[in-house]
């Protein structure tokens, strides 16, 4: 069931990405590799699929013994993904959820999330802080016009930051409710989106370099602004409290530009898996392998931080009942690094083999992915300018 679920949106991959196109000569021996995907009718599609430009959230990467992380062979079961996927979501999920885990197994899954907005001590959400998330981007937009950086926030805003995280603004939380009550139906989600088409902009050089960072050439946003605004507020976010947990993060076309939008299996609970450091600068001896077009000019260094490539962003939830939530939360907002380094327990359960290397965890263990959030850095566009939605 679930390797049938994984196989097909593997698949879906595949098949989005029909429009991507990677450089014809250096790219053959990743193409035709027999390693490079373990069922003859995957390759049989991956053939007919091709070509495409992989992104390592999406693609099998070749081990190679000269990497420094190369780890022993582990089997991974598509089932312990999803459980180990569904007891982070528990640990998260406020009291009565966490209690459905013993204390070995909670510490466990605990002791290896960074907090970019700490557990601790959280209030849950309440509905007041439209203006701070205003705020916190006007002194951002200001900064970064000047400085290329987000200079005022890293200053003093990390406390307004984290309490945006835990509770976001009322459209978001509404969204989070919408969410829960269609019982984690990505068309209630998607319904929310405006039928206005954004064409998906060219964003530093990707177009001269024939790289397309995303599924599709045009996109989407939210009707509701305050939603677009608080997408490009996790990404800013991500960036500015990421040094705090030791995650030095840029959102460059490189590094973070994207999430996987999902609503968790059986809560419903809305979320995003991030993934940053998406192209590792090719290197012979400790990155050597061949990502395509959108790979070119690549400074990201292939290290240690790949352990911190996935941030979970996990709305609040509600307390609902059946079809119908209160106003009343079992959990604050979470945005939290998993760290998958190896040897523990998101290395173990959650990285598919096929993508150890780079240390992919796979969103789809978490829900139904429906859409991505991209952001891109569009020079001088307010915040809410840069999300695309595809
Ligand atoms: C805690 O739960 C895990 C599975 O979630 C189980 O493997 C482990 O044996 C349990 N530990 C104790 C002390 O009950
Ligand atoms: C790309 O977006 C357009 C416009 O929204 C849509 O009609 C088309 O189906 C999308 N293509 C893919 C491959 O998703
Ligand atoms: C992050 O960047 C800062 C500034 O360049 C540097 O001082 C710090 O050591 C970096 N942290 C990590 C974990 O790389």
């Amino acid at each position: 069931m679930a390797k049938g679920r994984r196989l097909f949106t593997l698949m879906t991959a595949l098949v989005s990405s029909l429009c991507f196109a990677l450089p014809t000569s250096s790219s053959s021996s990743f193409i035709s590799s027999p390693a490079f995907f373990t069922s003859t009718t995957l390759r049989a599609e991956a053939a007919a699929a091709a070509p495409r430009s992989p992104r390592i959230g999406a693609t099998k990467i070749l081990a190679t013994s000269s990497s420094p992380f190369s780890d022993s062979a582990k089997s991974h079961d598509d089932d312990v993904g999803i459980k180990c996927a569904a007891d982070v979501l528990a640990v998260l999920g406020g009291k009565e959820a966490a209690a459905s885990l013993n204390a070995s197994r909670a510490h466990q899954l605990l002791s290896d999330m960074r907090f970019l907005a700490p557990l601790q001590g959280s209030s849950l959400p309440t509905q007041h802080l439209i203006q701070s998330i205003t705020e916190i981007h006007e002194s951002g937009s200001k900064a970064s016009l000047k400085s290329g950086g987000m200079e005022l926030l890293k200053q003093g805003n990390h406390n307004n930051m984290q309490r945006l995280i835990r509770s976001p603004p009322s459209a978001v939380a509404e969204l989070a409710k919408v969410a829960v009550e269609w019982a984690g139906e990505p068309e209630a989600v998607l319904a929310k989106l405006s039928p206005t088409i954004y064409p998906v902009p060219d964003v530093e050089g990707t177009a001269a370099d024939q790289c397309q960072l995303a599924k599709n050439t045009s996109a989407r946003r939210f009707a509701a602004e305050e939603i677009n605004k608080y997408m490009a507020f996790l990404f800013e976010a991500i960036h500015v409290l990421g040094p705090s947990a030791g995650f030095n993060v840029s959102l460059s076309r490189y590094d973070l530009f994207h999430g996987h939008m999902f609503t968790a299996y059986n809560t419903g609970r809305l979320g995003i898996l991030f993934h940053s450091r998406e192209y590792p600068e090719f290197d012979k001896t400790n990155f050597p392998i061949n990502l395509g077009y959108c790979q070119r000019g690549s400074d990201v260094p292939y290290d240690a931080s790949m352990n911190l490539r996935n941030i979970l962003w996990l709305a609040p939830m509600p307390a609902c009942n059946g079809h119908q939530c209160s106003n009343k939360w079992l959990a604050p907002g979470a945005l939290v690094i998993l760290d998958a380094h190896p040897g523990g327990v998101y290395y173990k359960e959650l990285v598919p083999e096929w993508v150890d290397v780079v240390r992919t965890i796979y969103e789809g263990d978490f829900g139904q992915v429906f859409i991505d959030v991209n952001y891109f850095n569009v020079a001088n566009a307010a915040p809410e300018a840069r999300i695309f939605l595809c």
